[in-house]
């Protein structure tokens, strides 16, 4: 393929995947988005493989490495739970890390790729390996630490090292005079030592950095790091001299930054504190209760059959799913119900937090999985106006979501957070199995409040005996 072409074939995926990112940004043409990433990826591998920058004796190797590459993909995509998609991603992320690295190391020691580089430009050149690897390292490490965690191989507590800002400083100070040292290397070895003792700290720091992370604010780690290996990808581009992988890099790292940035104000978080690490202590035991915000009183529990009734009188019903939809499976029996109370003349809606479940859009991914209409689908701004006017609200395997500590207990772990407003209802229904606490590891006054109803069991066992119990 001539270099002109392989540049027009850039130009044109550069295109389908902003359009494919402006697609995946309303459900109604997520499809079409998903379809545009597909074609242009297809095109950005075919002008690379058979780009000028290949020589065909290299063709087979990396046909071999996609077989092997494109194997373990179809293995974890077919295999992967949705509720483990979040540990996925870290671990894909950890990888963009890894390429990066490795990249860097290959491009100072290859004399071909560092050749043609004189003056300015060669420093220019280092320059862009030194920084490459040092992203490149710090989402390695970071993102495998984001792993553990997320997959509960490493605990949820921020580790929490005494004078770590002092730490994490003395370690940039550190690497911005490697860099020195680098950068007026006189020959290949010697320049290793400094590239090497920057890229341990950098491993050191992306662990430090994801370890002092709560589990709490985990979310907001996922897609800064989602953010980072784009920005590992843009610099292993420019270290390879390729101006598709630096667009797309910049791509993923700017729409990973500003997914963060909407996350950390789902969660009432500044995002430096959430670097600076600390925030969203998961102590696994709910506080005791007492005090002010604390729950106390009893729990109603309520059976499926009362559940049933109370949707059937009802004229407005606002459905919550969270986290133990995903792990009930229950989306298809909640379609089932909702397209039941509809037919029925029943206002039903869907509120979705930003950070329910454990990936961004995990809730709307069921229900659209599940064939619920997009249009009652509906945001927590768009709806908590809308609870001391609903009759009913569902909350189906949700937790923290809906947790009224936010807004009145100062002390709590997700103080802050914008909650989804449902004690102002009439009557809510929170169905889970048992009093365990959520994702944030605290312990929830809403199932004492007097309007709340417990409906314990599996959600999707109990959501088979409500619509049974609604059908007769
Ligand atoms: P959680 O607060 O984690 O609560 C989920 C609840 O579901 C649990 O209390 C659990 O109670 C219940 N549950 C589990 N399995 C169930 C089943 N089979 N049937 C019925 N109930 C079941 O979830 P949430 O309200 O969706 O909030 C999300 C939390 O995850 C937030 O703290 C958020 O910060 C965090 N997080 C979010 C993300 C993203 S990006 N969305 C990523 C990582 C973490 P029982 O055990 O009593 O049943």
């Amino acid at each position: 393929m001539s270099a002109s072409l392989a540049t027009v074939s850039y130009i044109g995926a550069t295109i389908l995947f902003i359009l494919s990112l402006g697609g995946l940004s309303n459900q109604q043409t997520a499809l079409r988005g998903n379809l545009y990433g597909m074609i242009g990826m297809t095109i950005a591998v075919l002008a690379t493989v058979f780009g000028p920058q290949v020589s065909a004796s290299g063709i087979p190797w990396i046909i071999g490495a996609m077989l092997v590459g494109a194997s373990i993909g179809l293995y974890a995509a077919r295999t992967v739970q949705m509720t483990q998609m979040p540990e996925l991603v870290a671990l894909m992320h950890s990888m963009v890390g890894l390429a990066a690295m490795l990249v860097g190391f290959a491009t100072y020691i290859d004399p071909a790729a560092s050749s043609g580089f004189t003056g300015a430009a060669k420093s220019i050149h280092e320059m862009e390996i030194y920084i490459g690897i040092l992203i490149g390292a710090v989402t390695f490490s970071g993102s495998i630490i984001a792993f553990g965690k997320l997959s509960g191989r490493i605990g949820g507590n921020p580790m929490l090292l005494p004078g770590r800002h002092w730490m994490n400083l003395v370690g940039l100070l550190v690497v911005i005079y490697f860099g020195r040292e680098f950068l007026h290397a006189e020959s290949l070895s010697a320049g290793m030592t400094p590239l090497i003792v920057m890229t341990v700290i950098a491993l050191l720091f992306g662990i430090h950095m994801v370890m002092a992370i709560g589990g709490a604010d985990m979310p907001v780690v996922v897609s800064m790091l989602n953010s980072y290996s784009g920005w590992a990808a843009a610099a292993t581009g420019f270290m390879l001299s390729n101006d598709l992988l630096i667009v797309i890099g910049a791509l993923v790292g700017s729409s990973g930054a500003i997914l963060s940035y909407i996350m950390c104000t789902a969660m009432a978080r500044s995002f430096i504190s959430v670097i600076a690490g600390g925030f969203g202590t998961t102590s696994a035991t709910p506080k005791p209760a007492g005090g002010a915000a604390q729950p106390a009183g009893e729990v109603t529990p309520v059976s499926a059959i009362e559940t049933a009734e109370l949707l059937r009188e009802a004229k407005s019903v606002v459905i919550v799913p969270g986290y133990g939809m995903a792990v009930a499976q229950a989306q298809h029996t909640v379609f089932e119900i909702t397209k039941f109370l509809r037919e029925k003349g029943v206002n039903v809606r869907f509120g979705i937090h930003p950070v329910a479940g454990r990936m961004p859009g995990h809730m709307n991914v069921l229900l659209a999985e599940a064939k619920v209409p997009y249009d009652i689908v509906f945001e927590m701004d768009e709806l908590n106006d809308d609870f001391p006017k609903t009759d009913v609200v569902m909350v189906i395997g949700a937790n923290d979501i809906v947790n009224p500590g936010a807004q009145d207990d100062p002390s709590s772990p997700i103080a802050g957070m914008p909650v989804l407003e449902v004690w102002k209802a009439k009557t809510s229904i929170v169905m889970k199995r048992s009093m365990a606490s959520g994702y944030a590891g605290v312990d929830n006054p809403l199932f004492y409040k007097e309007n709340n109803r417990m409906l314990f069991g599996d959600a999707k066992k109990m959501l088979d005996e409500v619509l049974t119990a609604l059908k007769v």
